[in-house]
């Protein structure tokens, strides 16, 4: 493992701490087991490749080893339970940012917090709480992973799409993660003022191509499809169906038909 500090800018809340592995079981594992032992918010862990990546839903998260920019970060938010969507929100929309900034690539959120370029996957994100240690007062954890697909080309599921793929070139890991990190430390310190919040809560609007498009919703014993109108402010999706509104807060969503571009702002 290697260590290194980045300080992205004045008057961040947070200083991050990075520490890379060549292989790891996962990323959100190893930060875990680290929360619950007390680590301060802030730490990072980046693996070039993970024997045991989980994905939402229990499932497994796979790939070959360094295609990908494969961390987690624990953050300790002063949030209400039901706000805490906001912070894997604010990583996801970290990704799209470093896309765009390092390999001029242009992708869209599903919800909750996919990113995809058209209509292939290009990363995939996992939020897990931990609570604080006994008898400890530290405010409870917030593990959240991102697999983002960087330089693979061969044997890439059908779904999913990567970031050379599109700008067609090598990208490298580094500047992708140094992007994150400064977008995200912006994007996590706007989330504690009610005037940031709301910006965040926009821009999240705004990427989410799955609003205004037609979805099929898939939760335990149960399937529908609707229009997904809008994200709540603790970041369900909300559908309107033939048989009235619905309110779904986990669940595996599949777009039906291209979403349409929406107008931003
Ligand atoms: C999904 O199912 O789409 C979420 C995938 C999240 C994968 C990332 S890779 C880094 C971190 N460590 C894990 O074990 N999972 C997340």
């Amino acid at each position: 493992m290697v260590t290194s500090r980045a300080r992205p800018a004045a008057q961040n809340p947070i200083s991050f701490e990075v520490r890379w592995f060549d292989t790891i079981d996962s990323t959100n594992t190893y930060l875990a087991a680290e929360a619950s032992k007390g680590a301060p918010e802030g730490l990072v862990a980046v693996a070039q490749h993970q024997v045991a990546g989980r994905g939402r839903l229990g499932r497994s998260w796979t790939e070959p080893a360094g295609s990908s920019l494969l961390m987690s970060v624990l953050l300790r938010p002063r949030l209400g339970d039901d706000q805490l969507f906001w912070c894997s929100a604010a990583l996801s929309m970290s990704a799209c940012d470093a896309s765009r900034a390092v390999a001029g690539v242009e992708a869209v959120l599903k919800w909750p917090n996919d990113l995809l370029v058209g209509t292939g996957k290009l990363a995939g994100v996992l939020a897990e709480r931990v609570a604080p240690p006994a008898r400890s007062q530290m405010v409870p954890a917030v593990v959240i992973g991102i697999g983002l697909n960087l330089n693979w080309l061969d044997g890439l599921p059908p779904t999913a799409t990567s970031l050379s793929l599109h700008c067609g070139h090598e990208v490298d890991r580094t500047a992708v993660l140094e992007a994150l990190i400064e977008s995200l430390a912006f994007r996590y310190k706007s989330l504690f003022d009610p005037e940031g919040l709301a910006s965040q809560m926009a821009d999240y609007r705004t990427l989410c191509a799955t609003l205004g498009t037609k979805v099929l919703v898939t939760m335990v014993g149960e399937q529908f499809s609707g229009t997904a109108l809008d994200v709540t402010s603790e970041g369900r999706l909300l559908v309107e169906t033939p048989n009235g509104a619905r309110v779904v807060s986990a669940g595996d969503v599949v777009h039906l038909r291209p979403a349409r571009k929406r107008p931003s702002g």
